[in-house]
């Protein structure tokens, strides 16, 4: 009971009456190695939205180190690729769940083509994502610059390595933006950022140790109570990286851990 009672007094239980739900909404999304196309079939599903994948004239078809290669010249020369005609025609549409991985910090460069090439002016856009370690909100700000007369709607990112958590989180991500009818837990304010603590710095360590691109020390955290745990935000500092050049490794980020009773910590999300 005591339990409970703790749980009401953490968590609100909002109830969303799916407002948006009555829009037509198209999902459009490119996928190179099929984790956005699992989300973007989950949000197709949850919407019952149409949906229409993005498809580059010349595919990325080669290995990662062929991609990184090729998306790096493009972005550096200036080019985009050119990509199939779109066929779902945008004026139909209300809002325009755009999803795309998350390339080199911000959309891949399909994406990139799309935001180029169609008009979204007075549509909605929820961009969703799936990326190694993070890009949403740096995403966000290339979307706006490129389409600077339609609302961007908070969006939904997740990391390939997580693809499991997708259902739950984007059922309470819809829920959430109204898009969904149906009970969520509403989750509350981060505390303010005290130092981490030894206790924290080693939960920030298991969360991303074994991640390569990732080599920093916890600084300071925030925390709050999640369903089933606690989620932390680090404040991080890059570490020099031994054998490497030296700096600057003037890098400090935002980490976001999630840790589940009885689970290891997990990073969810970078932001740089
Ligand atoms: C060319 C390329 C660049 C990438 N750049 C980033 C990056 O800047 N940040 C990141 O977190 N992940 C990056 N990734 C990882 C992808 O975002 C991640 O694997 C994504 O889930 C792939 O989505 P897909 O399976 O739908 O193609 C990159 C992958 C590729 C191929």
């Amino acid at each position: 009971m005591k339990r409970v009672l703790t749980m009401a007094a953490i968590f609100t239980l909002a109830v969303s009456c799916g407002q948006n739900k009555a829009q037509k909404a198209l999902v459009l999304y490119y996928s190179q190695e099929g984790h956005t196309k699992t989300v973007a079939e989950q949000l197709q599903a949850a919407l019952a939205a149409d949906i229409e994948e993005i498809v580059p004239v010349v595919a990325y078809d080669g290995d990662f180190m062929a991609t990184i290669e090729r998306g790096r010249k493009e972005l550096d020369e200036g080019v985009v690729p050119e990509i199939q005609p779109i066929k779902a025609d945008i004026g139909e549409y209300d809002v325009i769940f755009l999803g795309f991985p998350v390339w080199f910090g911000i959309c891949a460069n399909p994406v990139l083509t799309v935001l180029d090439e169609l008009d979204f002016s007075g549509k909605k856009i929820v961009p969703f994502c799936t990326f190694g370690s993070g890009g949403l909100d740096s995403s966000v700000k290339t979307i706006k610059e490129k389409q600077p007369d339609a609302e961007i709607l908070p969006g939904y990112g997740v990391r390939a390595a997580r693809i499991e958590a997708v259902p739950a989180e984007l059922d309470r991500f819809l829920k959430a933006g109204g898009f969904k009818e149906g009970e969520y837990v509403e989750l509350g304010e981060f505390s303010e950022e005290r130092e981490a603590s030894a206790e924290d710095a080693a939960i920030f360590d298991a969360a991303v140790g074994d991640y390569p691109m990732i080599h920093a020390k916890a600084v300071k955290v925030a925390s709050r109570e999640v369903p089933g745990g606690v989620e932390y935000l680090f404040t991080a500092e890059d570490l020099p990286r031994e054998g490497a050049p030296s700096g600057p490794f003037s890098g400090e980020m935002k980490v976001y851990v999630l840790a589940e009773v009885g689970q290891a910590p997990v990073f969810t999300q970078v932001i740089r």
